[in-house]
């Protein structure tokens, strides 16, 4: 079975060749996006596009809000500002959706649950979300419960679906998704005056047993869904503690529903090595709470003007195609605004995140006014600045930058060649105002802990949301780069071992629209 390590190294992309993928694609031929699953009952969600009116700079002062009512509306609400649609997209005869959450090459791996004893709110039981209906199938039904009004949302990743177009690589994109839908979900959460607490205390085989998708017989062989994480939705300030073990229990007495429907499209390849590396990046053991983000310090901090409803900004997040390499220069103020947004564990990407900050960043500053172009740093811990001092190619300059103090220039220079060039030949890495690497604390967190191998990658794509909506509220977009060229990533910053890795590239800056591409509205096919 091949280890967390050897996975990594073997699904580089390099400059030379690219990791192991398919070498043809039938497009006509994808994974069906939306899984359904054949005699479950449904509950229709509310119509969505409800709005609440609060603007996304009062959305980051957490603290104020009141808690909404936990009902049907107020859930939906939440799921559809997580994984709901925000817009169809059509060129031609080709219609695509796209939704509040992003996904690497639009194929969307993910699936989420909602776990209720809160019998107000639905029958006690496990629920899968339809995004495309906006509905939830019922899939199991708990016998015996105690009615301890929880509501927990589940994650789970079709790994095929993602394998499908990115072959060995897509399991590292299953964990950036995974990590994009966690800062979905705590925005959408923060937005009803509710705080998620991501449950540690789960093992990953527990969380399979609790959604049901460890009913192997009940999924196709090559289409089954492996656990990703599992959130308790706290819409009181005063809840009790969660009672895992017996939820845990309750799981021993459930009467499960329906079979999934199959995801149509052909295996035409096998990547063995996903379901290998899964088994061997598994939680088996009960988590500790580690240290929470909400304790480190939040100095620094730039806030947010933005004034549009936050409801509107979560809906409109897209991913850029191109950007206009000749827009003007951003401001100081917009720059260090998003860079602070990375930095502040108390706004609401991070109230749920119960580790230390572990992934750093380096930036290849292009268009920021009165910055000079060059390579940045912004590690996002005091350990990160001086583990990445002794890591980095000993000659960076390491200047404080007099303006921000939290970031380092290490090289001046124009920077955009290496940028698209690192970033697969990407011209979008080149022509924003700024694209970065994401470097994670390596093997310090796989050595002793290999399934935290997915938590820096879900590390990696909370920052990439938080990136892709604060470049919304400035009138800038974003766009999430999976793509690049590992090792010579490494290579221009003087890496010499593993101590940090590049996980994830994320670029921004001022989009160029094709016009003919039109956009639909999301839900204009439900009759509700
Ligand atoms: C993990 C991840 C990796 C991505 N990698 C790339 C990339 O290398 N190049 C690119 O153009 N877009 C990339 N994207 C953007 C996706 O293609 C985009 O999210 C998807 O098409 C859905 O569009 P939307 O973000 O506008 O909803 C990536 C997105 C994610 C979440």
């Amino acid at each position: 079975m091949i280890s967390i390590a050897n996975y990594h190294d073997r699904t580089k992309h390099s400059l030379q060749r690219y990791a192991r993928g398919p070498e043809t694609l039938d497009w006509d031929d994808q994974p069906n996006p939306f899984r359904r699953f054949d005699g479950c009952e449904h509950v229709l969600l509310p119509k969505p596009g409800a709005e609440v009116g609060l603007s996304w700079k009062e959305l980051l002062a957490v603290d104020c809000l009141s808690p909404a009512a936990v009902t049907i509306e107020s859930l939906g609400l939440l799921l559809e500002l997580t994984f709901g649609l925000a817009a169809w997209k059509q060129y031609g005869p080709d219609r695509w959706a796209l939704r509040c959450n992003p996904s690497s090459g639009n194929l969307h791996p993910t699936e989420a649950y909602v776990v209720c004893t809160h019998a107000d709110l639905l029958a006690a039981g496990v629920y899968h979300y339809i995004s495309h209906d906006h509905l939830l199938e019922q899939r199991g039904l708990f016998q015996e419960f105690e009615q301890s009004g929880e509501v927990l949302i589940g994650l789970s990743s079709v790994h095929w679906r993602e394998a499908w177009k990115y072959g060995e690589r897509a399991f590292r994109y299953c964990q950036l998704d995974a990590g994009h839908a966690l800062a979905a979900l705590n925005y959408a959460a923060s937005l009803l005056g509710w705080r998620i607490e991501l449950l540690q205390q789960y093992t990953d085989g527990e969380i399979a047993r609790l959604l049901g998708i460890d009913r192997t017989d009940e999924f196709v062989e090559k289409e089954r869904e492996s656990p990703d994480w599992i959130c308790r939705i706290c819409y009181r300030k005063d809840m009790d503690a969660h009672d895992h073990p017996a939820l845990v229990a309750a799981t021993n007495n459930m009467n499960w529903i329906g079979t999934a429907q199959s995801l149509g499209a052909y295996h035409m390849y096998d990547w063995p090595v996903i379901e290998e590396v899964a088994a061997n990046a598994l939680k088996l053991q009960h988590g500790d709470t580690g240290c929470s983000l909400s304790e480190q310090p939040t100095d620094a901090l730039i806030a947010s003007e933005c004034t549009v409803p936050a409801t509107k900004i979560i809906r409109q997040r897209r991913s850029a195609q191109h950007f206009n390499a000749n827009s003007p220069a951003i401001t100081q103020r917009q720059f260090f605004r998003i860079l602070s947004a990375l930095l502040a564990f108390n706004e609401p990407a991070f109230t749920s995140w119960p580790w230390s900050p572990a992934v750093h960043l380096c930036l290849f500053v292009h268009k920021v006014e009165g910055l000079p172009a060059g390579l940045y740093c912004l590690p996002r811990s005091e350990y990160g600045l001086q583990s990445l001092q002794e890591s980095l190619n000993l000659g960076f300059g390491w200047e404080q930058v007099q303006s921000y103090g939290r970031l380092y220039k290490l090289y001046d220079g124009d920077m955009r060649r290496y940028a698209k060039t690192l970033s697969c030949h990407q011209a979008i890495a080149s022509d924003g105002a700024f694209s970065l690497a994401m470097l994670a604390e390596f093997d310090r967190h796989i050595d002793a802990t290999p399934w935290q191998y997915r938590r820096l990658f879900w590390e990696c794509g909370v920052l990439g949301q938080v990136l892709y909506l604060e470049a919304e509220t400035i009138g800038l977009r974003g766009t999430g780069i999976g793509c690049f060229f590992d090792d010579e990533v490494h290579e221009v910053l003087g890496l010499q071992d593993k101590s940090f890795q590049s996980l994830y590239h994320f670029t921004v800056g001022s989009s160029l629209e094709d016009s003919r591409i039109q956009t639909l509205p999301a839900y204009a096919h439900l009759d509700r």
